[in-house]
């Protein structure tokens, strides 16, 4: 019998206690641990990994209590090709997803579970998506073999004994099975980090709200509060219950005149959500405040008054760190200073992490996120590009101070973007609901670093089309009927924004970052009815006057038009070529949808090739 298994638990919920003691029969682990979630548990558990060599301290004098881990090579993105959502029928899962039959997925998953856990630790990781009590949070459960992900969990939830006491005797959870899938053979140890890219399954079984991972120890596959739980199965927790859980920034702007507006902002996967989340208004911008409620995921509820109020369900930052750096997100930077873990970056000579874009100067030599010696000319990225930190939110020094809010914020406007270097412009405001959810359900991106196997530009609606767990037509739907429910007064207003137009030689024309405030502020006079605009094809754009423009650093002002203006041709072939991925949703597509593609290219059709503001500035 397991020590523990005699020792007194440390909860007496029914269904967790059971559920616990059936994955221990099934895993056949060498131990159990639940748990607690305290400093002292998390000090042990780091410095274990680094007497094992899963992690490196860092140089406590430059990073205190941080610690680096390389991954597999085989190991460092989610695995979108092997994610499942098991629901009833394919259909219910949608086009978009993978699917299994539930039954025949549990009978892969049993033999695969079975014993995958010799020779390790069993840990039991209870957690909070969102603030410990909160109406809008939920609990889960997260077991898993890695202390990696225990580690992690610790940053990025609330973890612990005080997630128990919430939970009590009969609350529920979901269940959150996790495995890197290699059992230890007696007496042998890890050689490099567990996992098993031959066997790798992502699984979501909606319909019972259960999660099952195995075969990877990274990131979104691994720490299943995140991507697994918080949007996949929140998503279907949301249909059923009349809310939202999107994968959304959430960040505050304060105006000199103390007034202050909450948006979400939906961009996908490594489109600069991060520091968009952490923006640091121009120098023009004096008495303006941005604040940080959440960067990747928010849960939107209507609220006592009616309006839509979101939480961050999580409690630290998972962020991708080339690209983050001193100059273009500070707050990240301080955020990450200390108590952070770091996965695939470099190791520079005095003991400190270092990666693509975190400082202009490169370090002379470093060991690179595989371990091989590196320099600046050796041809190779010293970092992965989706190497990661997670660091506690509370750390950055733009944290809102209602970020722990129960109730949350109140959302005055949802923000969505894309990759795109053509066509869209800056920014733009829907003419309603209807129309903002058409914008948001077409959007699309260029490929990105977070996820494996992509390629080319590929439509991302609401940046949740990995993330959706349920068939994104239905989603859809529970968008549109969102109007009937909140009532549209109350209802966010919606924008779409493209902060990575291009020039004829390829470079990005719209300096971006703390510029983007620039656009924020007119999002932002929109929603109060402050802000003017005029009317194009694809919606309300602002004037160049609507934007404030003194102080802009890197944009001359008169190309302002050049990324406004709105190619004809361009535009009736995006807009054309939505109807093949309308199509793959059959009779499920909402009609709402298709009669918007449809009014969209009667609006071009009576356009003049190029859509210019000039003329339509002229013309008011
Ligand atoms: C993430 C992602 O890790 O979107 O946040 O891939
Ligand atoms: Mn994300």
């Amino acid at each position: 019998m397991l020590e523990e298994e005699m020792s007194v638990k440390p909860t007496r919920n029914k269904k967790l206690l059971d559920w616990v003691e059936d994955m221990t029969a099934l895993c056949k682990p060498d131990r159990v641990y639940w748990c607690d979630g305290s400093q002292e548990e998390y000090d042990r558990l780091c410095q274990a990994m680094v007497d094992d060599g899963t992690f490196i301290r860092l140089n406590p004098e430059l990073r205190p209590n941080s610690f680096l881990a390389r991954s597999d090579p085989a190991d460092v993105a989610r695995v979108e090709d092997r994610t499942f959502i098991c629901a009833a029928t394919a259909d219910e899962a949608g086009p978009t997803n993978n699917w299994m039959a539930p039954d025949e997925m549990r009978a892969k998953l049993a033999g695969l579970f079975d014993g995958c856990m010799k020779g390790r630790t069993l840990y039991v990781i209870p957690f909070s998506m969102g603030p410990l009590g909160s109406h809008i949070a939920q609990i889960g459960v997260e077991i898993s073999d890695s202390p990696y992900v225990a580690a992690n969990m610790r940053i990025m939830t609330r973890m612990g004994s005080k997630v128990l006491d919430v939970l009590g005797e009969d609350g529920d959870f979901v269940p959150a099975m996790h495995s890197v899938g290699k059992p230890l053979a007696p007496g042998e140890v890890d050689k490099g980090w567990p996992c098993n890219p031959e066997n790798r399954y992502i699984v979501h079984f909606p319909d019972t709200r259960e999660i099952w991972s195995f075969g990877s120890g990274y990131g979104g596959n691994a720490l299943l509060g995140k991507k697994c739980f918080a949007l996949r199965i929140a998503s279907v927790m949301a249909r059923d219950e009349g809310w939202l859980a999107e994968h959304m920034l959430i960040l505050g702007v304060k105006s000199p005149t103390g007034e202050k507006r909450y948006v979400g902002g939906a961009f996908p996967s490594a489109c600069g959500k991060t520091n968009f989340a952490m923006l640091i208004p121009p120098e023009a911008y004096k008495g303006w405040e941005v604040t940080t409620i959440g960067d990747d995921i928010a849960w939107i509820k209507p609220g006592a008054d009616g309006r839509l109020y979101a939480i961050n369900p999580e409690a630290g930052y998972f962020g991708v760190a080339p690209g983050t750096g001193v100059h273009t997100n500070p707050n990240a930077m301080i955020a990450c200073a200390k108590n952070s873990i770091f996965t695939n970056v470099a190791l520079t000579d005095d003991g400190d992490v270092w990666w693509e874009g975190m400082t202009e100067k490169k370090p002379a030599h470093a060991i690179d996120w595989k371990g091989q010696d590196w320099t600046p000319d050796c041809g190779r990225p010293a970092a992965h590009p989706n190497a990661r930190f997670t660091a506690p939110a509370n750390q950055a020094p733009s944290i809102d101070p209602d970020w722990e809010n129960p109730d949350g914020v109140p959302i005055s406007a949802f923000i969505f973007g894309g990759r795109v270097a053509t066509n869209f412009p800056l920014a733009f405001q829907s003419f309603d609901w209807t129309h903002g959810v058409y914008l948001a359900a077409t959007m699309g991106s260029e490929a990105t670093a977070a996820a494996d196997g992509q390629s080319g530009i590929r439509r991302d609606p609401m940046a949740m089309l990995p993330f959706c767990g349920y068939n994104m037509a239905d989603y859809w739907q529970h968008w549109l009927d969102m109007e009937d429910k909140v009532g549209a007064d109350k209802l966010p207003r919606i924008f779409r924004v493209n902060w990575f137009r291009k020039d004829e030689n390829g470079k990005f024309i719209w300096p971006g970052f703390g510029e983007n405030m620039r656009a924020l502020e007119w999002i932002i006079g929109r929603c109060e009815g402050t802000a003017g605009a005029v009317e194009s094809p694809i919606g309300f754009v602002p004037r160049r006057e609507d934007l404030r423009w003194d102080g802009i650093v890197g944009f001359d002002v008169s190309r302002f038009y050049q990324i406004m203006a709105i190619h004809k041709d361009v535009a009736r072939k995006e807009a054309e070529t939505q109807d093949v991925f309308f199509a793959k949703f059959g009779d499920r597509m909402p009609k709402a949808l298709l009669d918007q593609r449809t009014a969209l290219l009667k609006r071009l059709e009576d356009a003049p090739e190029v859509w210019d503001l000039p003329r339509a500035e002229a013309a008011q």
